[in-house]
């Protein structure tokens, strides 16, 4: 029994002593230009659910989702957010292939996750990401317009989807997937 238990703390102390010297060699990559493996995704996304459901508030949105405060939202997100997340002209994110992981593509690909849990990455962040924490950088009520927006992109009221497409040129999601949904790249 004593053996046993040896045996399994020095193979232990092997597997952390092997990874520090892998890790304090460099052959760690830190590159951000590279597709993470799928079962690195998967693993990542399913903590990332996790960690939502165990430390995010269930809060309602105190910002009524008016016209006013959806185009609002609309705009704090083309300042902040579309870099990387994507254009409202139905454009992938400059960054889209830039980051480890990628972000991903909420105009393309509108999110169905509930308000609070879009209002908790938006306000904490996303570590080891490069989704920022937007706490610092905004305020709560804007925290909370650009959350309303982005949970509503595909049914945003008509005066909002008409203020979308005479700013950008084209109708938002749910405009263009009546009539068959337009490619996405
Ligand atoms: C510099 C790039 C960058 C910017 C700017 C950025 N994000 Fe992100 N965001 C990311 C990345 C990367 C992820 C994906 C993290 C992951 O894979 O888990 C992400 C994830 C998210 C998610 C999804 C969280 C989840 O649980 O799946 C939301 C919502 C989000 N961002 C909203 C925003 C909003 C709103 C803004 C602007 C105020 C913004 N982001 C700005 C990079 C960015």
């Amino acid at each position: 029994m004593r053996n046993f238990i040896l045996g399994v703390i020095i193979t232990l102390l092997v597997l952390i002593v092997g990874g520090l010297v892998f890790a304090l060699l460099g052959f760690v990559p830190t590159n951000a230009d590279s597709t993470p493996p799928r079962i690195e995704t998967r693993l990542a996304n399913t903590a990332l659910d996790a960690s939502m459901e165990r430390h995010a508030p269930r809060l309602t949105n105190p910002v009524p989702p008016t016209d006013e405060n959806l185009i609002e939202g609309m705009k704090i997100y083309t300042m902040n957010c579309s870099v990387c997340h994507g254009t409202l002209d139905n454009k992938p994110g400059l960054l889209e292939k830039s980051l480890y992981p990628p972000p991903p593509q909420i105009i393309l690909e509108p999110m169905d996750d509930p308000e609070w849990h879009i209002y908790h990455a938006v306000r904490t962040g996303i570590r080891y990401t490069g989704m920022p924490a937007w706490n610092k950088a905004l305020t709560e009520q804007d925290m909370w317009k650009v959350t309303a927006f982005i949970a509503r992109i595909e049914k945003l009221p008509p005066a909002v989807q008409d203020y979308w497409k005479k700013s950008f040129g084209v109708a938002p999601p749910a405009a263009n997937s009546e009539g068959g949904k337009e490619h996405k790249d």
